[in-house]
């Protein structure tokens, strides 16, 4: 396992694995297959550019020739497919692209897999395909009960994987990881949405009553969890990721106002997302039976991510223009006219 498709690698996670596995693997070469929609940014892997063992094509997962040439051309070992699309807010506006990318865009890269004999097809998944878990934790045997379409289609993409393996051999592994927060996450998901807003005093649109939780990790353990399941996971086999500590959105929010400095008057409660997961929760036991263990705290993650995002607004304020206003409007206009 040398020479990794890294599909999604201009996006939040994937631009993050990138660097994880130039930095573990000296050894390693890396192709990004990426269609730079409005998550895809090549700012996320600028610092790579002229290095010898990175390479990027710009390319739609759907596509199959152009897959199967990069595959070809580059000499692929491993397909690592972080490519999707990710906001369950706009999986409730227009479902339609998270079908198309994340079940048939999976089913393509599978068919890629399985035509080259690749070594090794992994899927990133989310803790999400378990639908809402109001007690306990979920355990990797759990049965699939997604709630909205964006999980929905996480959970379809899986179960193309799932069958891959059964049908015809393709040694795929799956990881269903909780929220990621760190650098380079588009300021659409609730922690950079937040931060920024806060750092232009802007209003934190907390959802509901704020009591729904979240397991944030930080996105660079989340990276090292996926590699271990690369190197040391059981082709079949699918292992859940995430630290087992939940935080409340309220908490959170006044978490991110604590360490700007920022007044809890920002907090605006708007109306609640339809069909709103209250809480996931993930037994980790199988992965760290592998090594793995998460490295942050909730609070070292966020302090972390804060800092990022004041330190790099060049990175982000550019990307509040634009596409992102329109789809701000839409998803906030109304919700914030109501108070
Ligand atoms: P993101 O939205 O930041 O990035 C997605 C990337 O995929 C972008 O670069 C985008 O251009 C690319 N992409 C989208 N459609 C494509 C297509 N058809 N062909 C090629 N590229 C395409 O996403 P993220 O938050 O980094 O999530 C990455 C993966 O991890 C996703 O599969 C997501 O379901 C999963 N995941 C995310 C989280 C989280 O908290 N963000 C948690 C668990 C799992
Ligand atoms: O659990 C893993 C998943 O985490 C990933 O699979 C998804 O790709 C990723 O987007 C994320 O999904 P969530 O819906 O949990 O993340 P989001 O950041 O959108 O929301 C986090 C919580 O905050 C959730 O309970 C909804 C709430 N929220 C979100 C936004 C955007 C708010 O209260 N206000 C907001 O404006």
């Amino acid at each position: 396992m040398k020479r990794l498709m890294i599909t999604g690698g201009a996006g939040f996670i994937g631009s993050n694995f990138v660097h994880y596995v130039l930095e573990h693997h000296p050894d390693y070469h890396v192709v990004v297959y990426d269609k730079l929609t409005y998550a895809g940014n090549l700012d996320n892997l600028r610092d790579l550019e002229g290095n010898p063992r990175y390479a990027f094509v710009r390319g739609d997962i759907c596509d199959a020739a152009l897959v199967e040439q990069t595959v070809r051309e580059h000499k692929i070992d491993t397909i690592v497919n972080f490519a999707a699309e990710t906001h369950v807010d706009r999986s409730l506006m227009e479902p339609g692209s998270f079908i198309q990318t994340d079940v048939y865009g999976t089913y393509v890269l599978l068919e890629a897999a399985r035509k080259f004999g690749l070594e090794r097809f992994h899927q990133v998944s989310t803790d999400e395909v378990y639908g809402e878990v109001l007690d306990g934790a979920s355990v990797e045997t759990d049965p699939l009960a997604p709630r909205s379409p964006y999980s929905a289609s996480k959970a379809g993409g899986e179960h193309m994987v799932h069958a891959y393996f059964v049908s015809f051999g393709v040694p795929a592994t799956i990881t269903r990881g909780s929220n990621n927060i760190g650098p380079y996450q588009y300021p659409e998901k609730a922690v950079p949405l937040f931060i920024t807003n806060a750092i232009d005093n802007l209003p934190l649109p907390v959802y509901g009553d704020g009591t729904q939780m979240r397991d944030y990790q930080y996105v660079w353990d989340h990276c090292e969890g996926i590699d271990v399941v690369l190197h040391k996971g059981v082709p079949g086999e699918v292992y859940n990721l995430g630290t087992g500590v939940e935080t409340r959105n309220i908490d959170m929010a006044r978490q991110v106002l604590r360490l700007l400095g920022k007044p809890e008057s920002l907090i605006q409660y708007v109306a609640d997302r339809p069909g709103h997961d209250r809480r996931y929760a993930l037994n980790c036991d199988k992965i760290k039976a592998l090594g793995w263990q998460s490295r942050h705290t909730f609070e070292q993650a966020l302090e972390k991510t804060v800092r990022w995002y004041v330190d790099n607004e060049w990175w982000w304020r550019k990307l509040k223009t634009g596409e992102y206003l329109e789809y701000y409007k839409r998803q906030y206009g109304e919700r914030l006219r109501q108070r």
